[in-house]
């Protein structure tokens, strides 16, 4: 069962919104500067498609989201965009210039490392955006109990986040060789990695 805003688009971009206070778009138009026109997508936990809507679309890329929202696939079907239902952790790889991940990465904990291999042995390119500064990792325990229960429904008592050390911890021991581009969103909130396989 998918987690109480990913249950309602509607719901998603009003966090977002809030979260965000406007700077929502920000992370994606700094991926986008890396994706070239008319290359080959997979974006994992594509949520309801707003990257593709707002920025891909223009690209004509050949797209692929995944995700494991129900309503979300459905919405995105509506408006015409090839998706697929599922858990990322059961997809089929295929061959992809790039593979895509915003914002999703901490809810593969412990699988982090594994999931980046994954994406990294079927992309040229990675594309990751997370989150550093989460809601969750409030001081006030009231406002992260609330967003944890929101985003994380089945495991809230345990939900993981990176802080800005433990995400770079990470990339650093994981994929030194790897990254050839990284940046933190102005607003502070999300960290963008660019990862090559140059064996690709
Ligand atoms: C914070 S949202 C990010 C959505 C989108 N990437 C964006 O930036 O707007 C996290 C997304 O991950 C999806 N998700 C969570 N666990 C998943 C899993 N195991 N497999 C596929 N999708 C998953 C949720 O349904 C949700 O759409």
């Amino acid at each position: 069962m998918s987690d109480l805003i990913y249950r309602s688009p509607l719901l998603y971009r009003l966090a977002i919104f809030f979260l965000y206070r406007g700077d929502y778009s920000e992370r994606y138009e700094i991926l986008d500067r890396f994706i070239k026109e008319r290359s080959s997508v997979v974006e994992l936990c594509c949520g309801p498609g707003d990257f593709y809507r707002g920025f891909l679309k223009k690209k004509n890329v050949n797209y692929l989201g995944v995700d494991n929202s129900a309503d979300f696939i459905k919405r995105c079907k509506k408006k015409g965009i090839n998706v697929i239902w599922g858990d990322v952790s059961q997809f089929n790889f295929i061959k992809s210039d790039y593979y895509i991940i915003i914002s999703s990465l901490y809810q593969f904990h412990p699988d982090i490392r594994e999931l980046i291999n994954k994406m990294l042995q079927y992309a040229k390119c990675v594309l990751i955006s997370e989150p550093i500064k989460n809601i969750s990792n409030s001081k006030y325990k009231i406002i992260s109990k609330i967003a944890a229960y929101l985003t994380n429904k089945k495991n809230y008592e345990n939900n993981f986040h990176f802080t800005e050390k433990s995400l770079d911890t990470m990339m650093l021991a994981g994929f030194k060789n790897k990254i050839v581009y990284v940046q933190t969103t102005k607003n502070g909130r999300e960290k963008i990695y660019v990862l090559k396989n140059e064996s690709n």
